[in-house]
């Protein structure tokens, strides 16, 4: 069967699906996104990332291409023309159309594209061994808050972790602290059994994964401190994890390819990733 793309009001074959070429995302990467996994025919918090997308757009300046009722209609609509149950939908709105020139055009309507495809789950090699990380310095700009398109400096990231045979990048700040990953959040756990995680400040994207997590752990009597840790701190922790929409939590054992802990997953990361999923009445056997 073909895949179908809603681009600007209509659902197009996915292969002829496209937006001109002085769409301001392409030109400027003036626009920003959410990714939202579907699983059983159920998306993941849908309304935490409505609320991210509008917090996006507000801080940019873009106008709402519609309302939250009718983009959730098109959500759905996307994914049943491509008789999805189990993947992930993306979205993605731009300023729109206009000659090439830096300032906001005066009447660019936003474009707004919905993409949905199968994916597979994290594998279970990956919850069930744990992957590698490498750290390298975060180059972005610092509204990182903002689920903004640009992501030059996640894809070189990315790119890195591929080529030194890791899951992926955490992204560190002058001073040692680790920020995020180049699409997750990034976790640890201390000797003491404290779960800790860069705030929700400028410096991180505040996933929607990593609030399932926050309060899985709440839920779960785990002492939690939202505050910056740094590689050196995290080398010494008994447990690492990131987490994120496509890889919901996933143990990291290696960073740099020194071993986190006992260089296995850790049974607090086991119950985070349990407690996240069950928050949606779900086990890791729905996407294994
Ligand atoms: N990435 N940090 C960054 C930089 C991200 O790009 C993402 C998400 C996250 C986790 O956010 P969430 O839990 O809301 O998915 C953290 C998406 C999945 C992506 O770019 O594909």
């Amino acid at each position: 069967m073909s895949r179908v793309a809603y681009v600007n009001g209509r659902y197009v074959p996915h292969a002829q699906a496209g937006v001109h070429i002085e769409d301001r995302g392409y030109q400027f990467a003036d626009g920003v996104y959410e990714v939202i996994a579907l699983i059983g025919g159920t998306f993941l918090d849908e309304e935490g990332h409505h609320e991210r997308l509008e917090r996006s757009l507000r801080e940019l300046r873009i106008a709402q291409p519609m309302g939250r009722k009718a983009l959730s209609h098109v959500l759905r609509e996307t994914v049943r023309r491509n008789r999805l149950t189990s993947g992930i939908v993306y979205l993605q709105v731009t300023r729109g159309v206009a000659r090439r020139d830096h300032p906001f055009p005066a009447n660019a309507q936003p474009s707004l594209v919905v993409t949905a495809r199968r994916i597979k789950g994290p594998s279970s090699q990956a919850v069930e061994q744990g992957v590698g990380v490498i750290t390298t310095p975060d180059i972005r700009w610092l509204r990182r808050d903002i689920k903004s398109i640009s992501l030059l400096p996640n894809v070189l990231a990315k790119q890195a972790a591929r080529e030194n045979k890791a899951y992926e990048a955490w992204l560190v700040g002058e001073d040692g602290v680790v920020h995020e990953g180049s699409s997750t959040n990034a976790w640890i756990v201390t000797k003491e059994g404290v779960l800790v995680t860069h705030p929700p400040a400028d410096a991180i994207l505040n996933g929607i994964t990593r609030l399932g997590v926050l309060a899985a752990a709440r839920k779960q009597g785990i002492r939690v401190e939202e505050r910056p840790f740094t590689v050196d701190e995290a080398r010494k922790a008994k447990e690492a994890f990131i987490s994120s929409t496509t890889s919901h939590v996933i143990p990291v054992v290696a960073i740099d390819g020194q071993p986190v802990g006992n260089g296995h997953p850790g049974e607090i990361t086991r119950a985070l990733l349990a407690g996240y999923l069950a928050g949606f009445g779900l086990s890791s056997g729905s996407f294994l």
